[in-house]
């Protein structure tokens, strides 16, 4: 069965859902509060860098897929209200709901006709945010009715730099659900996917999101935990040692293993925000959780370890070239980026020769960060050969041989990445 499906935001999660249920067959709306995000869409363009999401943008651009500037009608018409906005880090760590509510605030008016509606929230939010707020939200406005709709949430696990091909080839699809409507219009909805479907209840839908990405950061901690309890004992062959690690049978050569590796923090959108806010949420149901306490606290010394290390062996005068700008390889998401706090400490220590380059990212990273005296380079090489030390933030491939191509240039390896074959997805 094909449906009409709303998406409210376009962002990476929300443009992808969208795409996604558009080469499905369904014919689908999407709603984005930035204009100037909405006319490239519009246009046929991506608003970020995402391999095969380009090419379903312009396959099904104003055919199956239409962006609105209505989003009340676009609603209206249709059988699922998607809501993946931002679900930013709130001021006591908290997940901020501000998105979540405005967007409802744009269609809230069309569900009290009969047609029957799920209103699916795919935002991160941490476990009883539907029940215990969206659900009220909507009771507030004096929607009881639940004949005509369904709340559910339906949380995404796609990583930045595969969207398109962790959406269309999901290892599982989680729906926390509220009803026995909901559920099988959601299971119908999914159903052309040849995915695991999971209907759980509505907070479990949502644990389910926070347990992948609370145990990704706490990996990523333990993992730079060891490698400075490593680097405080000395004569530790850090990369190797873990790499011996990754060797136990019982990982079985698993992708996973890659996130326990030392680097300096984990960043990017969502492995710092939903830690704190899962932490926050535990705390204010009156618990507080030891480990992701300090797995959020190791994370914030991460960047100050690095920038130590390259002040140990640099002058306020040199020129530090920085490599790799986006929280991540294959990504120019520069979202709390390492590269940007260790620039900023560096700029706070009194440096100001500071060269940065990035394959993909330089542009976002200017926009995101304005730091003074910061001079971006189109070319590796000319970096390279410009800088006095040379500090590898994130590990893209093309980075690989610098140390063999630069003998003479003192290297940080923020990211343990140099000399080996490691993979690295954060
Ligand atoms: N980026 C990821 O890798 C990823 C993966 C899984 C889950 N998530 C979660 O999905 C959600 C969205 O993440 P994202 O990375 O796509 O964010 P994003 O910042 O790329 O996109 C969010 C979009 O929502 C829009 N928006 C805000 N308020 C709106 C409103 N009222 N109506 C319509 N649009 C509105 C913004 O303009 C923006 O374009 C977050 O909760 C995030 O934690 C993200």
């Amino acid at each position: 069965m094909k449906y009409t499906v709303t998406v409210f935001g376009l962002g990476f999660v929300g443009l992808t859902t969208a795409l996604a249920f558009a080469e499905k067959g369904n014919k689908v709306y999407g709603f984005d509060i930035d204009n100037e995000r909405v006319s490239m869409i519009k246009s046929g363009k991506l608003p970020f860098i995402e391999p095969g999401l380009d090419k379903a943008l312009i396959r099904h651009i104003d055919k199956n897929f239409t962006v609105t500037s209505d989003a009340e009608d676009a609603a209206k018409n249709s059988d699922f209200i998607f809501l993946c906005v931002g679900t930013p880090c709130g001021e006591n760590g908290e997940a901020d709901l501000k998105y979540i509510y405005s967007a409802i605030d744009m269609f809230w008016g069309v569900l009290s006709d009969d047609k029957y509606r799920v209103i699916v929230v795919k935002s991160t939010v941490p476990p009883s945010t539907t029940s215990e707020r969206v659900t009220p939200y909507l009771e507030q406005k004096g929607l009881f009715n639940r004949e005509t709709f369904s709340v559910a949430n339906n949380p995404e696990f796609l990583r930045e730099g595969y969207c398109w091909d962790d959406m269309m080839n999901a290892d599982r699809i989680v729906c926390g659900i509220s009803d026995e409507k909901g559920k099988h219009m959601l299971q119908s909805l999914y159903s052309s996917f040849d995915t695991p479907f999971f209907a759980v209840s509505l907070n479990t839908g949502e644990f389910i999101k926070y347990l992948s990405n609370t145990l990704l950061a706490t990996m990523i901690s333990y993992s730079n935990e060891m490698s400075k309890v490593a680097d405080i004992i000395g004569e530790i062959q850090i990369k190797e040692a873990f790499k011996v690690l990754h060797l136990d049978k019982r990982w079985n050569g698993c992708n996973m293993s890659s996130y326990v590796y030392p680097g300096c923090g984990y960043g990017g959108y969502c492995l710092p925000k939903d830690t704190q806010a899962m932490y926050a949420k535990a705390l204010a149901k009156g618990y507080e959780p030891m480990i992701l306490k300090n797995v959020i606290k190791i994370n914030e010394t991460m960047p100050e370890f690095m920038a130590d290390k390259i002040m140990s062996v640099s002058n306020k005068e040199d020129r530090i070239g920085i490599l790799g700008l986006s929280f991540k390889p294959k990504s120019d998401d520069v979202r709390d980026s390492s590269s940007a706090k260790i620039i900023k400490l560096l700029i706070a220590a009194g440096y100001t020769n500071i060269l940065a380059y990035d394959p993909i990212a330089n542009e976002a990273f200017a926009k995101a960060y304005k730091f003074n005296g910061v001079n971006y380079y189109k070319r590796l090489e000319t970096l390279c050969e410009e800088s006095d030390i040379i500090v590898l933030a994130t590990a893209w491939d093309e980075f690989r041989d610098i140390n063999k191509n630069y003998k003479a240039k003192k290297i940080v390896d923020c990211r343990y990445f140099l000399g080996g074959d490691t993979t690295c997805h954060f």
